[in-house]
């Protein structure tokens, strides 16, 4: 029954279900050991600013598509303010050392970060879609029915070429045209309009920059991760199965949108 029901008053706690997100940390070591709360505690915040994140991507996406330049690069600096902050977080993590992670890591069986579908959603709206990724999550879930979804819709940089068309840019019709699940390939008819925005066009050189800064962010935020692992498991697997950091430095230095670090040498 909700507060609309009743016709309770909406306090504090009734409107963020203050209750409900207090019982959510279930530590499983003995104890339970001191460092496992603050371990539950980042990765939950961090799921809830991916929410975040998707709902003001799918926000840059349909600004985007109706012609709406100002509220998307409005949309994709507070994309890029939250961005800062989830790559500052591992600052705190930094704080427990590879003893006080070991108190509770046997606890963690498998799950790993490598399982968290919403950031594969973020993977998938940008760019980087896999059918493995989908694959990992049980046919019926919500990850597996969100991933799919997300599989066949266009990525932010599709949206951002349909949208430089109907400026009157001469976007190639194979472009427009792409599979929305293969991976962004550099096209260099559109590195010449892209260079042509530079020059000539603010406004859109603008929004460029501000897809720069996300593409930049997401790739710190790896570097960031790769390495508080590194000091925290040094070369030992990760729970999710993986060879660890081995693993995590193969996916760094892989630009999001290749078009827009291609010009730089041109412009
Ligand atoms: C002590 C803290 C952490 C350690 C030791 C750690 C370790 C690892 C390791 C070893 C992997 C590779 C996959 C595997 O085999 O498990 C991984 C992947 C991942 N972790 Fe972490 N992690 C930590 C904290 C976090 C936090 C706070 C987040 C935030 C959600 C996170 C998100 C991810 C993601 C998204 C991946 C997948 C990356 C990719 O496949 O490109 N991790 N982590």
């Amino acid at each position: 029954m909700t507060d609309a029901d009743t016709n309770a008053a909406v306090t504090y706690g009734s409107y963020l279900r203050v209750d409900d997100l207090l019982a959510l940390q279930q530590p499983r070591s003995a104890g339970p050991e001191h460092d496992e709360m603050l371990f539950i505690v980042i990765h939950q915040v961090y799921e809830l600013w991916f929410k975040q994140l998707l709902h003001e991507l799918d926000r840059a996406v349909a600004l985007l598509a109706g012609d709406e330049p100002h509220p998307a690069q409005h949309t994709l600096k507070r994309i890029l303010t939250i961005l800062k902050v989830l790559v500052a977080q591992l600052d705190i993590l930094e704080t427990m050392t590879p003893l006080e992670f070991q108190t509770f890591r046997e606890r963690l069986q498998a799950a790993s970060g490598f399982q968290s579908d919403q950031f594969r959603q973020i993977e998938f709206l940008l760019g980087r879609k896999s059918d493995a990724a989908i694959a990992r999550f049980p046919a019926g879930t919500r990850a597996r029915a969100a991933l799919a979804k997300r599989h066949a819709e266009p990525t932010l940089w599709d949206a951002f070429l349909h949208y430089l068309a109907r400026e009157g840019y001469a976007v190639p019709r194979e472009q427009l045209a792409r599979d929305v699940a293969a991976p962004l390939e550099p096209s260099a008819e559109v590195q010449r309009i892209l260079i042509q925005i530079y020059r000539n066009d603010a406004t859109n050189a603008e929004l460029c920059e501000r897809l720069v800064d996300l593409d930049e962010g997401m790739q710190e935020w790896r570097y960031r991760h790769v390495k508080m692992v590194e000091r925290t498991i040094g070369t030992k697997p990760g729970t999710g199965g993986s060879a660890g950091t081995a693993y995590l430095r193969t996916t760094l230095g892989h630009n999001i949108f290749p078009d827009l670090w291609d010009i730089r040498t041109q412009l």
